[in-house]
Formats: C-alpha cells, structure tokens, sequence
C-alpha cells in the first residue's frame, strides 16, 4: 500500500437484480461507489438485457453514479448514446470497436469516463500503450454474459501486468475486474492491482446487500492501490 492509496471501489452489478424491482435493488445498494449497468445485445454476447431507456430510467432514480459495461456489437456507433444519458463511465469492449481512440474521446468529450473492456481470451498488451486515453481498463474474470460464474484465476497476471503500465506512466486509470468476484476472491485481484470491483451474485445473493458491500471492501483494502 501507498501514501495515495484509496477505498477499494465496490461497483454492484444489476444483472443480479430483480428486473421487476429494480428500483428498490438499485436504492438497496446505496452504500456503494457505482451502480454496475450490464447492457448486452445477444450479437456480442449470448444474452440479452436492456438497452438505453433502461439505463436512462436507472440513472434517474439511481443515489449513486452508473458504471455501464457495454457488450454489444459496434460500440462505435453505440458508445455515445449511452454517454448522452449523462452515466458517470461507459466502458466498451475492445473487441467491438474499429477504432477504441477515436471512440473514447468522443466519450469524455460528451462528460463521460471511458473505459475499455477485455475479455479473457485477449491479449491486453496491444492496448496497454492506449492506457493515457481511457479512464479505466477492466479486466474480465469471467467470460463475459452470465452472472454467477467462477473467478478465473488464469486472469491474474494480465490484471497485474495493467497495473505495472498505470504506475509505470504514472496513470490515474483504475483497474476494474468483473466476474466471480466474492470475499473469497477479491483479495487475490486487488492485490494483482485491481482497484475496482463489480460484484452481482456475491451481492444481491446475499441477505444483506449493504453487509455483502462492506465485506468486500474490507477483504480488498489490505491491498489498496
Ligand atoms: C458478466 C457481467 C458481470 C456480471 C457479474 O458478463 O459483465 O457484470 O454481472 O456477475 P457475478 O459477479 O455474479 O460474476
Ligand atoms: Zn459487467
């Protein structure tokens, strides 16, 4: 741990929610740093959600800011209507935009955060030199889709190797991880570097979501970065 080290980030993701009460999951978890928003088109992945009238509702009744995790086809012409709703980040998957530069500045200039996603099968060195342009690179332990999936430990080294980048260019970029994230695991990721933590199942699984929220920030801020 350093001098500037910071609470471990706690991101609960609502694809764990009860859809017919998601106004109440998203106020049940107000004790955390971001509502996690999981928008899928079954094109990128095989599973579908909701898209931008569901987010813009959710941003509207939200305590807390919207971290939306897009997994869709053609993030480039997508990306920004999301942004447009006014949600805190919008991170986009890497392997669904021509051109992640380009994408991500018209995401800040918009207002949002940017933030570029890989999954487990990509190599994250190609884009470790992008790093100055995006606000957050989020490191899927997961194959991305499906909630309540095992933590992919494999994962590990590409976490660390993003964290050796930002502190190496000396980079205020978070390092988010996404996927199988419980107590049980999450110290092992913060301490490879992540410093942000969506959870679903390990959340809205358990009888008290603002318990579960705590005890993940605990068990991850032995290793705050
Ligand atoms: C999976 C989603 C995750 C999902 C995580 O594709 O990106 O955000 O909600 O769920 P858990 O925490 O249950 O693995
Ligand atoms: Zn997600």
């Amino acid at each position: 741990m350093t001098a500037r080290a910071l609470p471990p980030r706690i991101e609960p993701s609502i694809l764990s929610a009860d859809f017919v009460n998601m106004q109440r999951d998203v106020e049940a978890i107000a004790t955390a740093d971001a509502v996690h928003v999981d928008v899928m088109d079954n094109h990128f992945v095989p599973n579908l959600t909701f898209g931008p009238q569901m987010v813009a509702r959710v941003q509207a009744v939200s305590p807390i800011p919207l971290d939306v995790h897009l997994m869709i086809t053609d993030a480039d012409r997508w990306a920004p209507g999301y942004a447009e709703l006014g949600v805190f980040s919008v991170t986009f998957h890497a392997e669904a935009a021509a051109d992640p530069v380009a994408l991500a500045r018209r995401l800040r200039a918009i207002g949002a955060r940017a933030g570029l996603a890989v999954k487990p099968g990509t190599d994250v060195t190609p884009y470790l030199e992008l790093l100055p342009e995006f606000d957050q690179l989020l490191v899927m332990t997961v194959e991305p889709g499906f909630g309540g999936q095992s933590f992919m430990a494999g994962m590990l080294p590409k976490i660390a190797a993003v964290r050796s980048a930002i502190d190496a260019g000396a980079l205020d970029v978070w390092v988010q991880v996404d996927g199988g994230i419980t107590v049980d695991t999450i110290g092992r990721a913060a301490e490879a570097g992540a410093d942000t933590f969506v959870a679903g199942s390990s959340v809205y699984g358990a009888g008290s979501a603002a318990d579960a929220i705590a005890a993940l920030r605990e068990a991850a801020a032995p290793h705050a970065h």
